[in-house]
């Protein structure tokens, strides 16, 4: 039967995106994206979209009204429904049994309970969110309880868009996984959704595998490109005791195609709701399946994680003296990466505590992720906000640049330096900046993997 109402559970940064763009690409199918959250809704169905991704809003207004509809949930809604996609958050479990390591699978849960009393049988659902493998048989065993008129097929469609760059990769992306049950049912639902993604990606990046190993795949994902960055931060430490330098190592081992080029530069750490999250939970799984060894390995990219955003704070304090008390810093981004305005997990919030902690004061700019900031820093004294980044370092001794924004390495330079109280600073967390102009100019510059460039 051919799909002609799609509906997906969850408006966050996955659900609104995917839905927007697959509206954007089958005119003729409707797809409704529902939330429980009214405010969530209310910003889909204006042009303050509540994510910010680079072409999105675009995709969005040719869809919106046309095919694309965002509403809050409603039994009608799920009922008129011929396939259901499950895109609700699934953080890290804060309570009880795996806290700090296990997913937090309530929120699956209960809008699979919710779909369940309101679907009609033969719905198609898919699993989009990022979910410990066998999550799947959970959801089919749930859906599927002592019902046998009730068929609902469950597929595993994990998502693997990166924030910042969503829409080219859900535009064109690399592969889309389809995991199924290992039954007629399932085959013929992976057959549908096959169809719908072939009208834009071509079959050959469209992999159909069994429901496990898709589960499995997303979490690996994750896991090998969060063990990258480690691994050349890592590197970055040595380089730093050494004078070696972390560009040009990352440079001359990318050049080797088995390594390649890519997710090779070093920095403050890895950020987003996912590097942790899915590497955590792969590490609170092995722990369950007896692995010790392989949850330790998979545990120590996070834990190097941590050590390189601490060595990049430590720097900044023993480089000011030993003392950053009472001293401004214009921390330039908060958001965990250009062109998004997510600040989940962000290192940049860690190393702000931190810088608190020691009694800084801290003004913070970021071109999209102000109000998140602001969120994630309420009731910290000695904090401050400032959209205009010339503002957030004026009579600063420090500027920490956090997050790679284009915009920074097009500011007047010279003019900020003129600003600030000498000696001024520049921390350079991403390696962004021209550090030759800048210390030129008069500034020290301490980068990251590298010599730093100090005046005295
Ligand atoms: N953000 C990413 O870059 C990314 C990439 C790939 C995969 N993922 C995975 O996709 C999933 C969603 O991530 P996200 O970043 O979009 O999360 P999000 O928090 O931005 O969005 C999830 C939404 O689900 C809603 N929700 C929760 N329970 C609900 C229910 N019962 N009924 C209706 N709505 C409900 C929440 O209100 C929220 O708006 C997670 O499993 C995540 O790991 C995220």
């Amino acid at each position: 039967m051919p799909v002609k109402n799609i509906l997906c559970v969850g408006a966050g940064y996955v659900g609104g995106p995917t839905m927007a763009v697959l509206a954007d690409q089958c005119p003729d199918i409707q797809v409704k994206v529902v939330d429980l959250m009214d405010s969530k809704i209310k910003a889909w169905n204006s042009d303050n979209l509540p994510v910010f991704e680079p072409g999105l809003l675009e995709v969005v207004q040719r869809a919106r009204g046309r095919n694309l509809f965002f509403e809050v949930i409603t039994p009608e809604a799920i009922a008129q429904a011929d396939m259901i996609f499950i895109s609700v958050n699934t953080p890290t479990k804060e309570y009880g049994e795996g806290a700090g390591m296990a997913s937090d699978l309530q929120y699956w849960e209960s809008s699979t309970r919710t779909i369940l009393a309101h679907a009609r049988p033969g719905t198609i659902i898919v699993e989009k969110s990022t979910v410990p493998v066998k999550t799947a048989e959970a959801i089919s065993r749930i859906l599927n309880y002592n019902n046998q008129a009730k068929r609902f097929p469950v597929l595993s469609n994990p998502e693997f868009l990166a924030e910042g760059t969503a829409i080219r990769d859900l535009e064109n992306p690399d592969r889309l996984l389809i995991g199924h049950e290992l039954n007629p049912e399932g085959e013929s639902a992976a057959k549908t959704l096959v169809d719908i993604y072939a009208r834009w990606v071509p079959r050959d990046k469209l992999l159909v595998t069994n429901v496990w190993s898709s589960e499995l795949s997303k979490l690996s994902a994750n896991a090998f490109l969060a063990q990258r960055v480690s691994s050349i931060n890592a590197m970055s430490a040595i380089c730093e005791k050494t004078d070696a330098d972390v560009g040009e190592i990352s440079r001359a081992i990318g050049m080797d195609n088995r390594i390649g080029s890519r997710f090779l530069e070093a920095g403050v750490g890895f950020g987003g709701s996912c590097f942790r999250k899915d590497i955590l939970n792969m590490v609170y799984i092995c722990r369950s399946l007896g692995l010790d060894e392989v949850a330790h390995y998979w545990q120590q990219v996070v834990e190097l994680n941590d050590y390189q955003t601490h060595r990049f704070f430590r720097q900044m304090v023993s480089t000011m003296f030993n003392t950053v008390a009472a001293k401004k810093i214009a921390m330039f981004g908060f958001a965990f990466k250009p062109d998004t305005n997510d600040t989940r997990d962000t290192p940049a919030l860690k190393v702000a505590l931190k810088l608190l902690e020691e009694k800084a004061h801290l003004v913070i700019t970021d071109p999209k992720a102000l109000g998140h900031a602001q969120q994630d820093m309420e009731g910290f004294p000695g904090v401050s906000f400032e959209p205009d980044p010339y503002q957030a370092a004026h009579n600063a001794h420090a500027i920490a640049l956090m997050t790679h924004w284009k915009e920074y390495r097009e500011l007047d330079w010279e003019k900020i330096y003129h600003s600030m109280l000498k000696p001024a600073t520049v921390f350079d967390g991403r390696n962004w900046l021209n550090h030759k102009a800048l210390f030129e100019i008069g500034f020290n510059v301490v980068p990251i993997g590298k010599k730093a460039l100090l005046h005295y």
